[in-house]
C-alpha cells in the first residue's frame, strides 16, 4: 500500500521483537499484530480438541476455523508449551495459507500497521516501508525467556530453555514453507548487549530512516 507505514519486525524467539513491535506501534499510533499468537492458537486449539501435533489435516482445519479477531496475549498462549506447539504447526503449508489473508489484510490497513513474526518482511508484507530483523545469541534469548517464564511461576531449567530455543530456531529456519530468514532489504538489529530501551531506540532510528527514504 502506497503511503502507509507498514513496519515488519521479524526474528527468532525472545530476541526482543515483540516488545519492540508493540512500542513502535504505540509510538506511531498504529495497530499491532503479534503473528506468533496465530500459530500458538492453532497449536493449542489442536491439542485442546485431543489432536496430535503431527496431524497435518486436523491442524489445517483448526487454522481455517480459527477466530482470528479474538486473539489476546494470554498466559496460556504465551506459555512454553504453546511456543513449541506453534512451531510444529507453523511448518505446515496449509496452516500458513489459512492464516495468510488475515495477516495481509491487517498489514494493508489504511495508515499502516506493525506486524511481528518470522516471515513478515519476506511473505506477508514484502513492500513494507521498514523491515527489521531482530536477533540475539541463543544464550541471551534463553535467559530472557527463562526469566519471563519463571517470573510468572512456570518451572523450567535454563538448560532446557536453551535447548528449546536452539531446537525452535533450527525448525523455523529449516522448514520449506516461509522459513525464518532475514529479508534482503531488512536491517539487522542484534540486541545481545542491549537493554530494551537501547534496543527500542535503535529500532526507532531504523524506522525513522526508512520513513525519510519513503517520504513519509
Ligand atoms: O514469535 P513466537 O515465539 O510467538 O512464535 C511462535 C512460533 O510460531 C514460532 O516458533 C514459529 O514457528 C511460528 N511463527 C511463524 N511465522 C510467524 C510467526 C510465528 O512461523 N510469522
Amino acid at each position: 500500500m502506497k503511503n502507509s507505514l507498514i513496519i515488519a519486525v521479524d526474528g527468532p524467539a525472545a530476541s526482543g521483537k515483540g516488545t519492540i513491535a508493540a512500542r513502535l506501534a504505540q509510538t506511531y499510533g498504529l495497530p499491532h499484530l503479534d503473528t506468533g499468537l496465530l500459530y500458538r492458537a492453532v497449536g493449542m486449539g489442536l491439542l485442546d480438541q485431543g489432536g496430535t501435533l503431527d496431524d497435518v489435516i486436523a491442524a489445517e482445519a483448526v487454522a481455517r476455523s480459527l477466530d482470528v479477531s479474538h486473539l489476546s496475549d494470554t498466559e496460556r498462549l504465551t506459555s512454553r508449551g504453546a511456543g513449541e506447539a506453534a512451531s510444529r504447526v507453523a511448518g505446515y503449508p496449509g496452516v500458513r495459507a489459512a492464516l495468510l489473508e488475515f495477516q495481509r489484510t491487517f498489514a494493508a490497513r489504511p495508515g499502516g500497521a506493525v506486524l511481528d513474526g518470522r516471515d513478515i518482511g519476506t511473505v506477508i508484507a514484502p513492500d513494507a516501508v521498514a523491515k527489521l530483523f531482530i536477533t540475539a545469541t541463543p544464550e541471551v534469548r534463553a535467559r530472557r525467556r527463562w526469566l519471563q517464564l519463571t517470573g510468572r511461576g512456570e518451572t523450567i531449567a535454563y538448560e532446557d530453555m536453551l535447548a528449546d530455543i536452539i531446537r525452535r530456531d533450527a525448525r523455523d529456519a529449516g522448514r520449506g514453507a516461509a522459513p525464518m530468514v532475514q529479508a534482503d532489504d531488512a536491517v539487522l538489529l542484534d540486541t545481545t548487549d542491549m537493554d530494551i530501551e537501547t534496543a527500542f531506540d535503535a529500532a526507532r532510528r531504523i524506522v525513522e530512516a526508512a520513513r525519510v527514504r519513503h517520504g513519509l
